[in-house]
This record gives C-alpha cells, sequence and structure tokens, in this order.
C-alpha cells in the first residue's frame, strides 16, 4: 500500500495526549458509526453534557451539510467532529460560531502544512477547492439559544476517486488534504489541533467579542471584493462581496451601490 492509502486511526488517547484546551474536549466520545455526530451530540445535550463536550465518529450514515444537502463520511479516512456549547448565547451570534470553526480547521491546515483559505460562511479551501465546512445548529427559546452544536467535516485522507464516485460534478470543487499535501493526515492529531484552535478563537470571541473572530476572518477570506451571485430561493442576484457585518453576515454589494445582507444562502464566485 501507498504512503496515501494508510489511513490513521483515530484514537481518543493519541487526541487526548495532543490537547492543550481546558474546557473544548473535556469530555470525548469517539464512536465507530453514528447517523450524524451532530445529532448523537444532541442527544446528549438533551441530556445535560457540560460545555466543550465533544463527539467524534469513524463514519456517519446520514452525515448532514449546510443547506439541507448531505455529508459524504466515508470510513477511516475524514474527520466527523461535534462540540457542544452552552453559556448565555443568542440567536444573533450563532453565525459567528460557522466563522470560529473555518478560523480553527484554517489554523489545524496550517499545522499539517497547507495554507488554508475561507469561503463565507463555512468552507475552508486548500488550493481553491474545499475540504471542509462546518453545520452550527442551535435550539432556541424566546431569543435565548439553549445549546450550540458546531460540526465539523474535513476531508483528509479520502481518495479523489471516492470524492468523484460520491459526489458527482461536484466533486470538481472539493479535494482532500492529503491530496493537496501528498503526505497522509494524521487524523488525531488534526482532531487535536483543530479542538485546541477551537478552544482558542472560543476564548477569543467570549473575552474580545465578535471583533476579533471577523479581524481574523479578514486574514483568509477569499471572498471580499470579488463579484458573486447569490443563490437563495428566489432568482440569482449578482453583485461584489463587500465583506461581513457585525454579526458574521455577508454584505453584498449591487452594481447600482445597494447593499444587501446575506443570510444564509450560496455564494457563487462569477469571475
Ligand atoms: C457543509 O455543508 O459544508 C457543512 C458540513 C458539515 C458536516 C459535519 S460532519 C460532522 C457534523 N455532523 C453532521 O451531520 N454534519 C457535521
Amino acid at each position: 500500500m501507498s504512503a496515501l492509502t494508510v489511513p490513521h486511526t483515530l484514537s481518543i488517547e493519541s487526541i487526548r495526549s495532543q490537547l492543550v484546551a481546558p474546557t473544548v474536549a473535556r469530555q470525548l466520545y469517539l464512536f465507530g458509526k453514528v447517523s450524524s455526530t451532530n445529532a448523537a451530540l444532541k442527544q446528549l445535550a438533551v441530556s445535560g453534557a457540560a460545555e466543550g463536550t465533544v463527539v467524534l465518529a469513524d463514519t456517519q450514515t446520514a452525515g448532514r451539510g449546510r443547506m439541507g444537502q448531505p455529508w459524504f463520511s466515508p470510513a477511516g479516512v475524514n474527520l466527523y467532529a461535534s462540540v457542544l456549547f452552552r453559556g448565555s448565547l443568542t440567536l444573533i451570534q450563532a453565525p459567528i460560531f460557522s466563522l470560529i470553526a473555518g478560523l480553527a480547521l484554517s489554523d489545524a491546515v496550517v499545522e499539517s502544512g497547507a495554507t488554508p483559505a475561507i469561503k463565507w460562511p463555512n468552507d475552508v479551501l486548500v488550493d481553491g477547492r474545499k475540504i471542509g465546512g462546518s453545520l452550527v445548529e442551535c435550539p432556541e427559546r424566546n431569543g435565548k439559544v439553549e445549546y450550540l452544536i458546531l460540526g465539523v467535516g474535513v476531508n483528509l485522507n479520502v481518495e479523489i476517486d471516492a470524492l468523484r464516485a460520491a459526489l458527482g460534478s461536484a466533486a470538481d470543487a472539493a479535494t482532500s488534504l492529503c491530496a493537496a499535501t501528498g503526505r497522509t493526515v494524521d487524523r488525531s492529531a488534526f482532531a487535536a489541533a483543530y479542538l485546541n484552535a477551537l478552544e482558542t478563537w472560543t476564548r477569543r470571541f467570549r473575552t474580545g467579542g465578535p471583533a476579533t473572530v471577523l479581524a481574523g476572518w479578514r486574514d483568509r477570506d477569499i471572498l471580499t471584493g470579488r463579484r458573486v451571485e447569490i443563490r437563495g430561493h428566489g432568482m440569482p442576484l449578482m453583485g461584489r462581496a463587500a465583506g461581513l457585518d457585525e454579526q458574521g453576515h455577508l454584505i453584498v454589494r449591487g452594481s447600482l451601490g445597494e447593499c444587501r445582507v446575506v443570510f444564509t444562502e450560496e455564494i457563487c464566485f462569477c469571475d
């Protein structure tokens, strides 16, 4: 077998030995197979699991992506991880967690020797292709978030042929960290690097507010200044990406200078 086809096993002991995070991953669950790590963590959250509880799985049978899309989750090759946040969070703060995930994943990608970029709201790219993304889920009561689940999926060692077989033409816009660097990724080391970085970014957010996260985001953002198409429910809209507002929503300026705030729609490059 070539180095490209030897995936590193996920191991709780190995992850723990590389963790410096005091809150994130205090409780760490690693499952062989779940429907979705977000769904598994939701069950734990409902039964009172503590802030920072992490669910990892080797494979997901019903991994969920943004906009109701499935998330391809083959066994033995990638990272599927969900982290629980509690504390006083409002619904308006939830989108910032997508940005936090993008920044933490990017830090882990840098540790793996690649150069990441982030495409709003949650795509982490290497060489212009997506390697991972995040899904924030947070039940709300009277404008207050009961708890927030931040799930990330990252293509670490999945073969490009497997991506093509699963995603069809959409695989042209995707890659894996292994394909980008030419080196098999140690999944436990990557998971620990992500969780450590997640702790750092959430602490920055809790102490410094969204401005610290937005400043970090700007360094890695590849959308601002680009011509984009917004694909929502109605007609697609064209404009130029003009940065993020304080809550982490995308601002797109139309041809007449009018600004539109984009909340969840899909964004495509036009140039
Ligand atoms: C995206 O569409 O870019 C977001 C993908 C998020 C996938 C991850 S995998 C772990 C967690 N569990 C899920 O069901 N989804 C997220």
